[in-house]
């Protein structure tokens, strides 16, 4: 989704522009700009359809050059992705404005501006804040205070960084709704919707809070809050070794980032050492905070909100804790009742989540007895603003469509629920047998990771398919809704996910030779119910593809492909059959030539509504 970099500095900055923009491209995006101001004050722009590396092109063969910039990434929202409705937007050949979120407002600006004599070059609703800056700039205020006053008449979410070429040092922003930081450096200064962006330049960062205004030069920084006091805000250092982020030898980061997923569940695991006597993993206060939980909200969205669904059959069945699950989109807007006694546990992989976020900001006073965030991005704004955090450590993922993160998500989760089952009376030993289970993790999956090349020969029935059902039932239902997610999202061929027992409440009616029913058939107390609904789908012609225990009982037959899977413990079957589903979809899509790693019209991290 759209990114921000900027800069006011000594040295030129186009470079580090640049660089920035490639570090947020794995977020997604459909256009490229960037705007310095030279030693004479001149604003240049280049703006680009498609990737950075054409913005790249483009400075390569008309070199802008300029010790103060801004730079972005655009993800379309309003108007189709072009060069004209790339940002940074332009107001009176003087004011260059990059803005990520949405101003909900912008048509009635628009019209007011328009009566006022401007013109629009883009149909962007960004474009309206640029010319409003202009307009009270006009009026003979300073850069900031325009920019106070422009941002009062916006509605919507905006992080937002401006240049003026009357101001050729200073770089202004503002921030309400979508992530802003500051990178802090000697001689020189940075923002960036995200830090990631800035790490090749600094590693001392101030998060700007909702409702901050800053302004930056080479030699100055100054954070102001909502009512316009100047305000210190706390600096963080950074020092964690960047991860290379290359694909290493992988064709897409999306099977790098499966192949992973042993040492990240490690490494996420062993962050809970401890976990059968504390709660330290989750924070200074968790063991307060969990004395008092009785019930557990989960809000999510897209894959977290699979990793949530899963969740809750273990918080119920093994802690014996009610709990709910819901897309955060839904969740932040309905009018709710919450029983006495609940925890909202929040899942995101990047922590910043429009929706998500939105859905813990609006938590009313004592609606619940904390918050929790289950994140992949320390710092992140989830992070900052929950009470407390479990970081999983799947390490950076690039792929927009999720696989590590998901996995360690269930991992955080498994550790939730042995944490509160310590409390509602769950047995030693089942705390005991989970902890081992956890322990083996790793293995269960890296023997699963040995069946990819049967995987892959399964996959090849699929590429000329339009449509595909997955099937599931009890707690793998949600990793049947994960599988056809992933379909979909990487290689465009719908699917659905069913509780295996609603096939013949509708779907059975689409079942046909090319409709491919896939199954996640553990040996769990379901089997038999599922091969019944199996046998449905067989006598209507269906091909199936069961992905079974190898103990399942399950074999090969016309119309009836069996991918046996490794025997583990019942609570890591969510995890390796995810894991399977992971590298199905990944061959449909490599024979495909879909774009694996950045799917069209998708984005890593959805920071708008
Ligand atoms: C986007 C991504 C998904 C992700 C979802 C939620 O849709 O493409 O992969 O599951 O956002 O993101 P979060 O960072 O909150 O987990």
């Amino acid at each position: 989704m759209c990114g921000i970099v900027a800069a006011a500095a000594r040295r030129e900055v186009s470079e580090i522009l640049l660089e920035g923009l490639r570090r947020l491209e794995y977020r997604g995006y459909d256009s490229a700009g960037m705007a310095l101001l030279d030693n004479e004050g001149n604003l240049l722009l280049h703006k680009q359809l498609g990737k950075v590396s054409e913005l790249e092109r483009v400075q390569a063969l008309q070199p802008h050059y300029g010790c103060t910039g801004i730079a972005h990434t655009r993800w379309a929202t309003h108007g189709e992705p072009s060069a004209a409705n790339a940002h940074p937007h332009i107001s009176g050949d003087r004011l260059a404005l990059v803005h990520n979120g949405i101003i909900e407002n912008h048509a009635t600006l628009r019209d007011e501006l328009k009566a006022a004599g401007y013109d629009f070059a883009s149909s962007t609703d960004t474009e309206v804040i640029v010319h409003l800056l202009h307009y009270y700039l006009q009026q003979g205020l300073d850069l900031l205070e325009a920019l106070r006053q422009a941002v009062a008449r916006l509605e919507g979410a905006y992080a937002i960084a401006a240049v003026d070429a009357d101001h050729p040092d200073q770089v202004v922003a503002a921030r309400q709704g979508s992530p802003l930081v500051i990178g802090v450096g000697i001689g020189e200064n940075f923002l960036a919707s995200d830090q990631m962006a800035l790490r090749q330049v600094t590693d001392r960062f101030i998060y700007l809070e909702e409702g901050d205004m800053a302004l930056i030069s080479p030699s100055s920084l100054q954070v102001f809050d909502q009512q316009g006091e100047a305000v210190s805000r706390e600096q963080t250092r950074i020092d964690e070794v960047v991860e290379s982020v290359d694909l290493g030898g992988y064709d897409h980061y999306m099977l790098k980032e499966i192949y992973e997923q042993p040492r990240a569940l490690a490494a996420t695991f062993s962050a809970g050492a401890g976990l059968l006597s504390d709660d330290a993993c989750f924070g200074d206060n968790a063991a307060d905070i969990f004395d008092r939980v009785r019930n557990v909200q989960i809000v999510a969205c897209g894959t977290s909100y699979h990793a949530g669904m899963v969740g809750r059959y273990w918080l119920e069945e093994l802690a014996g804790i009610p709990c709910e699950v819901e897309v955060a989109s839904e969740f932040r807007y309905r009018k709710r009742v919450q029983h006495e006694g609940t925890l909202l546990l929040t899942i995101s992989q990047s922590g910043e989540t429009a929706d998500t976020l939105a859905a813990l900001r609006n938590a009313a006073p004592g609606e619940f007895v904390g918050s929790m965030v289950i994140a992949n991005v320390d710092n992140s704004s989830l992070v900052r603003e929950s009470d407390l955090v479990f970081l999983t450590r799947a390490g950076a993922e690039i792929g927009v469509a999720s696989t590590k993160a998901f996995t360690t998500q269930l991992v955080a989760l498994l550790m939730l629920t042995i944490a509160l089952g310590r409390r509602g009376g769950m047995e030693p030993e089942t705390q005991r047998e989970l902890v081992n289970a956890l322990q083996r993790l790793p293995d269960y999956v890296q023997e699963t990771l040995e069946l990819d090349t049967n995987i892959e020969a399964l996959s090849e029935a699929f590429i000329p398919k339009h449509h595909a059902l997955f099937l599931g039932r009890g707690i793998q239902y949600p990793i049947a809704m994960e599988g056809a997610l992933k379909l979909k999202e990487i290689s465009y061929i719908h699917a659905e996910a069913y509780p295996a027992g609603e096939l013949k409440h509708g779907p059975l009616a689409l079942v046909d030779d090319d409709m491919p029913v896939i199954a996640v058939a553990p040996g769990d107390e379901l089997l038999e119910k599922l091969k019944s609904n199996l046998e449905e789908v067989r006598s209507r012609g269906g091909e199936l593809f069961v992905f079974a225990d190898r103990a399942a009982g399950f074999e090969s037959e016309p119309r009836v492909r069996v991918l046996n899977m490794p025997h583990c413990p019942e609570a890591m079957k969510p995890v390796i059959y995810t894991v399977a589903l992971q590298l199905l979809s990944y061959h449909v899509a490599v024979q495909k030539g879909t774009d694996v790693d950045k799917p069209r019209n998708l984005a890593k991290s959805v920071t708008v509504e």
